[in-house]
C-alpha cells in the first residue's frame, strides 16, 4: 500500500509542477522515418496538446502514416533531379493530390542541391535545377500553390549555388518563400538568418532543417531554447522544423540533440517542441538517468 502511495505521488508530480513550453502556429515535423521502428511515428500526432501545424517527409506524396491526420498539412518536396529524369513526374503527383481533394498550399523545391549525396544533398547543378524548376514547379502557381525556394546548405557556397540558379532562371522563376538550412551555434544560426533576410527581404523564410550537432545535453536545450525564441519571435520567419525527429541511437546530429530517446520516448526537447514539459528522459546525467529508468 505505501508502495502504491510512493508511486502514484512520484508520478503525478512531474504532471502538476512542470510547466509546459510555448507552442507555435509555425512549427512543424522534419519528418525522418525509421523502417526498425515504425511506432513511433505516431507520437508526433497523438501526444495531448501537440501542436504541431505542418510536415514535409522529402517526397511527393504523403506519409501513411499521417494520411488520416487532417491537421497537420503536408507540403510535397521535389527533392533532387538528374540529367536522365523523363517526363514531370514531381508535377503530376502534386497535381493528382490537389484533383483528389487534398489541400496542398505549399511546395519545396530541390534538398541541399548544393550538397553530395554522402551528406544527404541531392547534387543538382544551377543549370539543371532552373530548367526542372521551370518544368515541374512553375505550373502549379496556376493552382494558387507556393513554391518553395532550393533548400541549399548553410555554408557560403549555399548562397552562391542560390544566386547561379537564379541567373539560370533568367526570371522564369518564381520562389514564394525561402527554405533554409542551418547546423552550427546559436550566434551563427542568427547571423546567417539576418544574412538570409537581407538578402530576400520579400521573400517569408523557412528553416526545414536546423540543429546544433554534437553538443552536451545542456548545450543542446540551450542551443534548443534560445533558436526556438528566436525563430518564434521574427516575423521574417513563417515556419520551422528542428531536426530532429527520431532516436537517440541513430542520430546523425549527436543523442543529446533527438527528440526520442533510444527507446522511442520524448526527450525533453522533443515534448518542448509538441508543446509539453519536460520527461527528463534520456538525460546523461546520473540522476536524470535513474529517474528515467525508474520509470520504465
Ligand atoms: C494549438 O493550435 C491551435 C490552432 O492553431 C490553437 O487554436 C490552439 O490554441 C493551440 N494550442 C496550444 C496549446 O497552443
Ligand atoms: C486511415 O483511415 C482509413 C479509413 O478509416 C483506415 O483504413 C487506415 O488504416 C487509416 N490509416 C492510418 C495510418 O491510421
Ligand atoms: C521582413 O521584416 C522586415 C522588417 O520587419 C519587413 O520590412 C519585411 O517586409 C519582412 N519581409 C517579409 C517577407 O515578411
Ligand atoms: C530550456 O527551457 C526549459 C523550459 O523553459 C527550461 O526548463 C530549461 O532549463 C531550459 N534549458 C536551458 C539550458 O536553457
Amino acid at each position: 500500500m505505501l508502495y502504491i502511495t510512493i508511486a502514484a505521488t512520484a508520478t503525478l508530480l512531474p504532471l502538476t509542477t512542470a510547466a509546459t513550453y510555448p507552442t507555435s502556429p509555425k512549427r512543424g515535423l522534419c519528418y525522418v522515418p525509421s523502417d526498425k521502428t515504425p511506432n513511433d511515428d505516431t507520437i508526433w500526432t497523438t501526444t495531448p496538446g501537440s501542436n504541431l501545424t505542418w510536415y514535409y517527409n522529402y517526397k511527393s506524396s504523403p506519409s501513411p502514416a499521417f494520411t488520416n491526420t487532417t491537421h497537420l498539412q503536408f507540403v510535397p518536396m521535389f527533392w533532387g533531379t538528374s540529367d536522365s529524369d523523363q517526363g514531370t513526374p514531381f508535377l503530376d503527383s502534386v497535381k493528382a493530390q490537389i484533383a483528389a481533394g487534398a489541400p496542398i498550399r505549399y511546395v519545396m523545391g530541390f534538398n541541399e542541391p548544393d550538397g553530395t549525396h554522402a551528406t544527404g544533398g541531392s547534387n543538382v547543378p544551377a543549370d539543371l535545377a532552373a530548367a526542372a524548376w521551370k518544368k515541374q514547379m512553375e505550373p502549379l502557381r496556376e493552382l494558387g500553390v507556393m513554391l518553395g525556394a532550393p533548400a541549399v546548405t548553410g555554408g557560403a557556397e549555399g548562397f552562391a549555388w542560390l544566386e547561379n540558379w537564379l541567373r539560370a532562371c533568367d526570371g522564369g522563376c518564381h520562389p514564394d518563400f525561402l527554405p533554409v538550412h542551418w547546423y552550427g551555434s546559436f550566434e551563427g544560426f542568427a547571423s546567417h538568418l539576418g544574412q538570409v533576410v537581407e538578402a530576400f527581404p520579400h521573400l517569408p523564410v523557412w528553416v526545414t532543417e536546423w540543429g546544433f550537432a554534437g553538443q552536451g545535453l545542456v548545450g543542446s536545450q540551450g542551443f534548443f531554447n534560445e533558436s526556438v525564441a528566436l525563430l518564434d519571435r521574427w516575423g521574417n520567419i513563417t515556419h520551422y522544423a528542428y531536426f530532429g525527429a527520431f532516436r537517440s541511437d541513430v542520430s546523425n546530429v549527436g543523442p543529446n540533440a533527438a527528440m526520442l530517446t533510444e527507446h522511442g520516448k520524448l526527450t525533453d526537447i522533443g515534448s518542448w517542441y509538441l508543446g509539453g514539459a519536460a520527461t527528463n528522459n534520456g538525460g546523461s546525467v546520473g540522476w536524470i538517468w535513474f529517474v528515467g529508468w525508474w520509470y520504465w
